[in-house]
């Protein structure tokens, strides 16, 4: 269906992410990909034969999805050593594949967190030309972080010199490497904040970057007008990175009572991606996820799960952010039921992937709600996701900007 004309969708039950409610039997009126009108029968046209009209009468509409991390040139099947086999090249084409089940998987707006050679920048050109399907993509370009560290590729020994591309040391080098990402794409500025789990070499506990360089870097990309992500699993890391002024702490597995604290005064979101955890521990070995990797997993699942609980009951915002990538694109929703069993209500979930996301993503009133002024992503479910939330698993109708999309059963 073309994103021209006029179309008017009957929605039998609407999610209002905003109020926390739902209404029934609302008409959504689209012009030229953009949201004009939502109203009760009576407030809009009766379908003619002018308006391509959409009948979800049946079904429960609610906004497009967001993720707030993932890596679309990333394969789930591709750790380890094995991900040395893979060229830059052959990653955006990797991206390819997954945008497109991204999308049909109902999330029509993701932050890429981190991708080699600026292949999300190119997956977002082609997206926006219209060359492939896929979501609307903040891109990061390259993860910044210190020698040796979470973003750096410490595979191989010392004579092979290998440096990923976004390591830098001080609080100069930081600096031009964030505005280098600016020049060739980035729309948010990525950096890792302590060690991983999935790094060789790298304590998840340990802070990288001094508060001096993190200082740099989010000055730098708040002066470039760029949001800011942290990559953190370890307290001092955590605490120190909300207090240089990071807009969003990913992952934040051990973060502390203190540091939640920290992150509601200073308006930090937080984007805990409490699914990941079963995919690395049940498939992960078979992808060729090292040993020492599983062995942190096994450490700082259960945690973070826990420390989400706490987070939930605090109050601080929770944007909805999965990792996908180290596990399959287009499974992104599988993580609702368990922010759901780690305490939010069902409607706290729908509202980190729509609106929380949305302020994240400084597209507060564009994504994430139905409403005038707002791009016409509109998905729906054939059964109620706030009684049962895996229904956000299998998402029956997807629109992107106006246009519907095959869903994934449908390929
Ligand atoms: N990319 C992250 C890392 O390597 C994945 C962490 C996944 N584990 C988790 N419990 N969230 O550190």
């Amino acid at each position: 269906l073309a994103n021209s004309g006029t179309t008017v969708i009957h929605a039998g039950t609407l999610i209002d992410t905003k109020a926390g409610t739902t209404l029934s039997d609302q008409y959504i009126t689209i012009e030229n990909g953009v949201i004009t009108a939502v109203g009760a029968a009576a407030d809009t046209p009766k379908p003619d034969v002018d308006i391509n009209f959409i009948d979800l009468s049946e079904m429960t509409v609610l906004p497009g999805l967001s993720d707030s991390h993932v890596h679309l040139t990333s394969d789930a099947a591709v750790h380890g050593y094995r991900q040395l086999e893979r060229s830059t090249s052959r990653a955006a084409i990797t991206g390819v594949m997954n945008a497109k089940r991204t999308l049909a998987a109902g999330f029509t707006t993701v932050r890429n967190l981190g991708a080699p050679g600026f292949t999300d920048v190119a997956l977002k050109e082609a997206i926006e030309d219209g060359d492939v399907p896929g979501p609307r993509i903040i891109p990061a370009g390259r993860s910044i972080g210190i020698t040796g560290g979470h973003c750096d590729s410490n595979l191989l020994p010392f004579e092979y010199q290998q440096v990923a591309g976004g390591v830098a040391d001080g609080p100069w080098a930081v600096r031009a490497k964030v505005r280098e990402n600016k020049k060739y794409g980035a729309q948010v500025i990525k950096f890792c904040g302590t060690g991983g789990v999935l790094s060789k070499g790298t304590s998840i506990g340990a802070q990288q970057f001094t508060a001096e360089e993190m200082n740099a870097i989010v000055d730098e990309a708040h002066a470039l007008g760029m949001k800011v992500a942290v990559h953190a699993h370890g307290e001092k890391g955590i605490n120190t990175a909300i207090k240089a002024g990071v807009d969003s702490v990913e992952h934040s597995s051990l973060i502390s009572d203190a540091g939640i604290n920290l992150a509601l005064q200073n308006g930090t979101t937080l984007s805990m991606d409490v699914y990941v955890s079963d995919y690395i521990l049940t498939e992960g070995a078979e992808a060729g996820i090292l040993e020492e990797s599983l062995a942190k997993e096994r450490q700082v699942g259960r945690a973070q799960r826990e420390r989400f609980q706490a987070a939930v009951k605090s109050g601080v915002p929770l944007a909805f952010g999965t990792d996908a990538g180290v596990y399959p694109h287009g499974t992104n929703g599988n993580q609702f039921a368990f922010m759901v069993k780690w305490g939010q209500t069902p409607m706290q979930a729908i509202q980190s992937a729509t609106i929380v996301n949305a302020k994240l993503f400084d597209l507060d009133g564009k994504i994430g709600v139905i409403a005038p002024g707002a791009f016409a992503d509109i998905i729906a479910v054939d059964g109620d996701p706030l009684q049962d939330i895996s229904e956000l698993e299998d998402i029956d109708f997807v629109m992107k900007n106006g246009k519907v999309y095959p869903l994934a059963s449908q390929e």
